[in-house]
């Protein structure tokens, strides 16, 4: 008989230090005005003693709780981090060691702010390969890749993870996806290069390990592939979404999406004011925190939309019935 991949329980964790605009701005040349009109955000989370495998532990161990398993019942972790600890072992291991997880198979994914939709969608095809339960995570502490002293970057980025438990249904619930990259345009949005310091290497180099980003053509990117993106999952499916789980990028970038896409702007939920850009975390911790809060309900009843889009390029869509 055919399974399907169902979202049955969400979790994440934030890091307890938060630190609002008016804190940047004692040692920045920015404002809590600039900071709140150009990008919605208010105040984020950051990390003063955790790394990314702390903070998806303790997002797994949420999840487990809530639901009620055991690491042991688990056959898989995903995690979509740009910001792991180590580049081996995976932060996806280290969540395994930490919630001992014995029977899983464990790695990360790194699709920057699409990371947890690319991660979700990647899962459900485990599940319907055959396996019966996972979980997918995002997790990210940027403020170890942001440059403190660029206010034009510092100021958008917050740390924290989030996921969810995939497990085997007998009727499908993700509905259509739309997965899109384009690495010509991966110089707007950089970060974490590693420079080769190899007694053989002869290259000198510009680049930085810090995050660098176009601001400006990541917008554009946003009102004209993403917008085309989501537009087009709508229109090749004739299904109603209830609610729209966008990145959180900037509130500006969802508020024109909605108006460009004709979609009433309070089907879009938004959380960036209390956490900023979390990059592949952003997802997952607005849909716990719906969850959490009911406006979503697990109980295959409403539809929603999830989208990410970010470095890479990287962008995409799915459709899902909860
Ligand atoms: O997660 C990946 C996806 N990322 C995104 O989606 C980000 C997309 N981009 C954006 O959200 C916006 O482009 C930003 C919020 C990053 C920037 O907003 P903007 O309206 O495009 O501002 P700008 O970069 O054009 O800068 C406008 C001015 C500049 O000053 P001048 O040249 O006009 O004098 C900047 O130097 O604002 C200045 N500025 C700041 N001022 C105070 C830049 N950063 C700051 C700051 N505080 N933090």
């Amino acid at each position: 008989m055919s399974q399907y991949g169902k979202i049955t329980c969400t979790g994440s964790y934030l890091p307890a230090k938060q630190v609002t605009n008016d804190e940047l701005s004692k040692f920045m040349d920015t404002s809590d005005e600039w900071i709140r009109s150009r990008t919605g955000i208010q105040s984020r989370h950051v990390v003063t003693d955790e790394n990314t495998s702390d903070l998806c532990t303790k997002a797994a161990q949420n999840i487990l709780k809530k639901s009620g398993y055991t690491g042991d019942s688990l056959d898989f972790i995903i995690v979509a981090t740009i910001t792991p600890d180590y580049q081996m072992p995976s932060v996806a291991c280290q969540v395994q060691a930490g919630i001992k997880a014995d029977n899983a198979f464990a790695f990360d994914i790194s699709a920057a702010c699409s990371g947890f939709v690319y991660g979700l969608s990647l899962g459900e095809k485990m599940i319907r390969s055959g396996y019966k339960r996972g979980i997918v995570l995002g997790g990210e502490t940027l403020s170890k890749v942001l440059d403190w002293k660029d206010r034009s970057s510092a100021v958008l980025f917050g740390d924290g993870a989030g996921g969810v438990l995939l497990e085997a249904d007998e009727s499908p619930h993700f509905l259509a996806e739309k997965l899109q990259s384009d690495g010509t345009r991966g110089g707007s949005l950089t970060s974490g290069f590693r420079e080769n310091k190899s007694p053989f290497y002869d290259e000198s180099t510009e680049e930085t390990a810090w995050l660098k980003m176009n601001g400006r053509a990541i917008f554009d990117f946003t009102m004209s592939d993403v917008a085309k993106n989501i537009r087009q999952v709508l229109d090749e499916n004739s299904v109603q979404a209830d609610y729209f789980l966008l990145h959180q990028a900037n509130v500006r970038i969802i508020d024109k999406l909605a108006r460009k896409l004709k979609i009433p702007r309070e089907k879009f939920l938004t959380n960036m004011d209390k956490y900023g850009n979390t990059s592949g975390a952003s997802i997952p911790i607005l849909l716990d925190e719906a969850v959490t809060n009911g406006t979503l309900k697990l109980d295959s009843t409403q539809n929603v939309v999830l989208t990410g889009f970010g470095g890479g390029l990287t962008w995409g869509t799915l459709l899902l019935t909860l």
